[in-house]
């Protein structure tokens, strides 16, 4: 397809630059020669060009969980959300803990992903969190190691991991959670529990575990990234990490940055762990995007079947999807209103998370219509996770094309209508 976009923001090296921008057959041209006679013109509408995104936090449940979703279609929904990069995280059944049962997932991917899929290797065997996992044989082939979904509760473990993954210059990433301190929670520990009489989980689970890794990761000099960051007090115990000099990033997730206990309602598509948090929290991590101490945004797209989100706040699945409504949420809720600015928003959906997670982009781009404003319609969603608490918002920004490594990987309709 060849498709002449006028007068369009392209992002480059941090900045934007505005002109004609040619994408041909997967090529971005800029500037665009004379003599160009494109199949398609879009000229009335606001296009801005951006890397491709990545997401270093998503679950696309092959092996083992194919009914939630797969490696086809978490990529093709990645794809849509604009995404060129993405690293699914080994909660799986086998859990990728050798060459062996990471082999099965690889074989999925090269026959099924339509982006670059670069899967994270489990820390510990069956993330049990006792033994720890073959590091040194899936490092060539994964972006890191984590037990996403768990806790690595003893720190003696943790501490060995981080040894071996600083030794192969791997990361870690890391699922914050002390089991001890969850008594039964599954929603913030907050106003709407204690109002709806839901058991809570206390931010103390999350940043007790962080504040332990903060001090192993600065003593074995291991790249580590905290997952999920929710609580306004991990934020302060990254910075303060980050002051030290301490090899640590982190990400959070749109839902954190949009959402607070106060706006939660009845449904599982409001549950996931961490939970949704206090206003004081979702201002902290607001000022830990401003101040870098919030290093990227990851969606933790989390996809289960309908059924197992139809239990309400106390009986359903943990976990939301994300993937194709992450930027528009994000554009819509933080640069719209002048709270990041559109080329910080970039750098922390693409270049922040590539460089620490050595992601490859090269050919990668998406092509967005910022003015497009729509709502939230989880039946239009390419992933088969259907839970957001994004459903019925209105949104402005919808991905017309995205391009991986030269391929076309996804072309709105209105594009290939010629409209
Ligand atoms: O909400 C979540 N869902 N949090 C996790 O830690 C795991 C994830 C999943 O795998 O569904």
């Amino acid at each position: 397809m060849q498709v002449l976009f006028k007068n369009a923001m392209l992002y480059r090296d941090g900045v934007f630059l505005r002109g004609d921008v040619l994408a041909s057959d997967g090529r971005l041209v800029f500037p665009v020669p004379g003599g160009v006679f494109p199949e398609a013109v879009v000229e009335d509408r606001s296009v801005a060009v951006f890397p491709g995104f990545a997401d270093v936090h998503v679950h696309f449940r092959e092996p083992g969980f194919s009914y939630k979703e797969t490696i086809r279609t978490g990529s093709l929904a990645a794809a849509r959300g604009g995404y060129t990069a993405v690293c699914p995280m080994p909660n799986l059944d086998p859990v990728p803990h050798d060459l062996d049962t990471l082999q099965q997932e690889l074989s999925i991917i090269e026959r099924d992903a339509v982006i670059r899929v670069i899967p994270y290797g489990a820390i510990t065997r069956d993330e049990k969190g006792t033994v720890l996992a073959d590091l040194e044989g899936m490092a060539p082939y994964v972006c890191g190691f984590s037990d996403d979904g768990h806790g690595v509760q003893d720190g003696a473990v943790m501490l060995r991991a981080m040894e071996r993954a600083a030794a192969m210059g791997k990361p870690i990433a890391a699922h914050c959670e002390e089991n001890d301190l969850l008594f039964g929670g599954y929603i913030h520990d907050g106003e709407y529990a204690r109002v709806h009489g839901h058991r809570g989980i206390c931010p103390e689970s999350e940043w007790i575990p962080i504040a332990r890794d903060a001090v192993l990761a600065g003593r074995s000099g291991c790249a580590y990234h905290v997952c999920h960051v929710s609580s306004a007090e991990s934020v302060e115990i990254i910075r303060r990490a980050k002051a030290r000099g301490v090899d640590i990033t982190c990400e959070t997730g749109p839902h954190y940055l949009v959402l607070n206990d106060g706006m939660l309602e009845e449904e599982g598509r409001f549950k996931m762990n961490p939970p949704i948090r206090a206003e004081r929290d979702r201002l902290a991590l607001l000022e830990g995007l401003k101040d870098g101490t919030v290093d990227m945004i990851a969606t933790d797209h989390a996809p289960h079947s309908a059924e197992e989100k139809s239990r309400g706040l106390a009986g359903s699945a943990m976990g939301v999807v994300g993937l194709e409504t992450a930027f528009p949420v994000l554009y819509t809720e933080l640069v719209k209103p002048g709270i990041i600015e559109l080329s910080r928003l970039v750098k922390l959906m693409s270049d922040n998370p590539r460089r620490r997670f050595g992601l490859a982009g090269e050919g990668d781009f998406c092509v967005w219509d910022l003015d497009a404003e729509y709502t939230v319609d989880p039946a239009e969603f390419l992933s088969m996770g259907r839970a957001t608490p994004f459903e019925g918002r209105r949104v402005n920004g919808r991905c017309l094309l995205t391009v991986c490594a030269g391929r076309e990987v996804f072309a709105d309709a209105s594009l290939k209508e010629g409209k």
